[in-house]
């Protein structure tokens, strides 16, 4: 990574305790950024935190869906660091049941945190960054599943695949503060989240199938989601806004006939 490229910087990462969102703050404070790592996992956080390497990186333990959170991250990361000038809303869940039972329960807490909770948030950060007058860019984690259509995970494709929409519009709206606004949409990654959905045998077939279907033949890391999320964010992407930029090796270009 290099050093320099998100300089003094101030990032907001959500779902920095785990997975692709821990990833992320490795790389942002690896690329010289100050990390204000979010998170309702409060050991996972800590860790996170004391084994980013470069610059800083500091934890807010604080449950996303509790009302008011955005304002507690933008006041809090204004207090620490003087300002933000980029926001990565990674934080999501993934539960799986077919449609015919879905509890409304289960499909609230999915929209609720995959795309109600980003929108708050990027709406605060965004009055911050146009009150500063500095501009700004944000990062959606969106997912493949937002385009490809999955059996068993209604709510998760519906949130995600208005996540993406979500980026477009406020891409158009907010480029004149000079906010871009991307998304990156990962294929399977290798995460503890999906670790979790490998304890059960029917778990383990379904994975084997998702993995028969990547023309790369593999599972992503979180890693390689970070550099792209790094990309999004820098100066080398200064004319890319509304854009949403898959990582996953291939999936949603088209299918493999293996397996
Ligand atoms: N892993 C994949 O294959 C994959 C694929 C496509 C998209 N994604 C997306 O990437 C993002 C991260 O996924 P991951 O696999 O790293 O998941 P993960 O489960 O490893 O990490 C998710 C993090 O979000 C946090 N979180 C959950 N609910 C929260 C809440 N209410 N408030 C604050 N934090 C909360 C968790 O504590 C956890 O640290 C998600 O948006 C997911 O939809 C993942």
């Amino acid at each position: 990574m290099n050093a320099t490229l998100l300089v003094e910087r101030v990032v907001v990462v959500t779902g920095a305790a785990s997975g692709i969102g821990r990833e992320i703050v490795f790389a942002m404070a690896g690329a010289g950024a100050n990390v204000f790592a979010v998170d309702r996992d409060g050991r996972g956080l800590e860790e996170t935190c004391s084994l980013a390497e470069g610059s800083s990186a500091v934890p807010l333990v604080l449950d996303l869906l509790e009302d008011g959170a955005e304002k507690r991250i933008v006041e809090r990361a204004v207090d620490v660091w003087g300002g933000i000038d980029v926001l990565v809303n990674c934080a999501g869940v993934f539960p799986s049941s077919p449609a015919l039972e879905l509890a409304d329960r289960e499909w609230d807490l999915v929209l609720g945190l995959n795309l109600r909770a980003p929108f708050l948030l990027s709406q605060a950060v965004a009055r911050h960054m146009v009150g500063a007058g500095r501009g700004g860019t944000i990062v959606n984690v969106a997912s493949a599943a937002g385009a490809i259509a999955r059996p068993g995970v209604a709510h998760y494709c519906a949130s995600k695949a208005a996540l993406i929409m979500l980026t477009k519009v406020l891409a158009i709206e907010w480029a004149e503060h000079d906010i871009r606004v991307n998304a990156v949409a990962p294929g399977l990654v290798e995460t503890p989240g999906v670790g979790d959905l490998l304890t059960t045998e029917e778990g383990r077939r379904e994975h084997e199938q998702k993995l028969a279907k990547i023309p790369m033949a593999r599972a992503g890391q979180p890693r390689e989601i970070a550099e792209t999320v790094i990309f999004l964010t820098s100066d080398a992407a200064s004319f890319i806004t509304g854009h949403t930029l898959f990582a996953d090796g291939g999936y949603s270009a088209g299918h493999t006939f293996r397996g």
